[in-house]
């Protein structure tokens, strides 16, 4: 029987249940260009309101990833090991989990994306140590995996390629922050790579998609439930995005902090997130507990080994080596700073995560659109975070900008960002629990 358009939509306005030809229809449809754009806004607005069961979920993320290439990994030896975060702010967490889990002696191949909106982007991040190669031909990524364990590129141009012109559609229709929708986003590209554990995680709070943490639990369950339907290995950790991750944002700073936490001086709660997610990683491939995995990455952070690993992947990939002994002279930051004064005493009981991650896209860290050229010169540093006490006139924020920058505005957010208690503040906690 032919299909139609029509009745895809009606049915699914009508919230019911969608087979895998009919989701396979309008996916395929869409991007052959048979579909136009306003009957699959109406389609993707259907499914914002209804939403898709979990094998409509699973059908989905199928069709997208059907859509494009797949990256075979099957070449390297040992369990390769992936990780995906759903976007944050100073969210620089793959430069130390990597080379954390290549220090154990597993394979990671990562691919990831690029900054957009008020979330950072991995690439951008690396692109700002001189000479740093994101692109690299499909054997040469391999080729360093095999000698180094390491290697991480932006993401080739056809992974998913139905996800690319769906999110685009999305991002213009309010219709990017529905479960069923995200979670097929993201696993379409994930799985489109063989590894054999994948590593999800994901974020709550003011900085986050899910502002809330039971939504976010319910998109971690939704993730580790499509890549259970493709009999393929994930773990989800939910972790707060209530406050930026670390001290810094913006693309050379969060280097210079990745770099110092990978010589054990980092911030606290940046340093625990990622010896924790890689003491996850390496028990559900079956290294050790979690506490156990804990102490022994400590000891392996202060021998110096990760550190070695995040200089094979920068050598390896063109960048300046000189960047791991003195960041500060090899990574371009701004010196022009401005100074973010409290205007009040007490402490700091919230910062907006987000407020922060679109000030630091102001000051031109990041891309209001996707074709946007980034400046790795710019950011913010937060000398105060959540739970800290502060005398009017302390200084709260350093602003690096440019003269592309949109200070005033910037500052203006940053302002918005912070607010204060007259009474003590305990830090929220960092890490919740953990979905397989
Ligand atoms: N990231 C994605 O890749 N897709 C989404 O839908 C949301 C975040």
């Amino acid at each position: 029987m032919n299909m139609r358009t029509y009745d895809i939509l009606l049915k699914k306005r009508n919230g019911k249940k969608l087979t895998e030809e009919e989701i396979e229809f309008m996916v395929n449809g869409f991007v052959k260009g048979d579909i136009p754009d306003y009957q699959m806004s109406a389609f993707l607005m259907a499914i914002f309101f209804r939403h898709l069961d979990n094998e409509e979920r699973f059908y989905l993320t199928k069709s997208m990833l059907n859509s494009g290439d797949k990256v075979d990994l099957s070449m390297i030896e040992g369990m390769k090991i992936d990780k995906h975060s759903t976007g944050g702010v100073g969210d620089k967490t793959t430069l130390v989990f990597a080379p954390i889990i290549a220090s154990f002696g597993f394979p990671v191949a990562k691919m990831s994306g690029r900054s957009l909106g008020h979330t950072g982007g991995t690439i951008d991040k690396l692109e700002s140590i001189p000479g740093f190669r994101t692109s690299l031909e499909l054997d040469e990524f391999i080729g360093n995996v095999k000698k180094y364990n390491i290697a991480i590129v932006s993401q080739t141009a056809n992974l998913a390629p139905a996800d690319k012109k769906i999110y685009a559609l999305r991002d213009v229709t309010a219709t990017v922050d529905e479960i069923s929708l995200i979670s097929s986003s993201i696993m379409s590209k994930k799985l489109a790579v063989s590894s054999d554990l994948l590593l999800l995680d994901v974020k709550f709070g003011s900085g986050a998609f899910m502002k809330k943490y039971d939504d976010a639990k319910v998109l971690a369950e939704a993730m580790v439930d499509i890549a259970k339907k493709f009999k393929r290995n994930a773990v989800a950790i939910l972790t707060s995005m209530e406050q930026p991750l670390g001290r810094m944002v913006g693309n050379s700073l969060e280097v210079l902090e990745a770099i110092e936490t990978l010589k054990g001086n980092g911030p606290d709660d940046f340093t625990r997130l990622c010896v924790y997610l890689g003491a996850c990683a390496l028990s559900f491939v079956g290294v050790g507990d979690i506490e156990e995995n804990i102490d022994s990455i400590k000891k392996k952070i202060s021998s110096g080994e990760v550190l070695k690993k995040f200089e094979d992947l920068v050598i390896a990939q063109g960048g300046d080596p000189k960047v791991i002994e003195n960041p500060k002279r090899i990574l371009p930051i701004s010196k022009d700073v401005y100074e973010v004064k409290s205007k009040v005493s007490g402490y700091v009981e919230k910062i907006d995560a987000e407020k922060i991650g679109i000030a630091s896209m102001l000051l031109g860290a990041g891309r209001m659109k996707k074709d946007d050229k980034i400046d790795h010169s710019v950011g913010i540093e937060l000398l105060k975070k959540i739970g800290d006490e502060v005398k009017e006139g302390d200084p709260l924020v350093r602003v690096y900008f440019s003269s592309r920058s949109d200070l005033k505005s910037a500052v203006e957010l940053v302002e918005k960002a912070y607010s204060f208690s007259d009474k003590h503040i305990s830090v929220p906690s960092l890490i919740g629990e953990l979905v397989y």
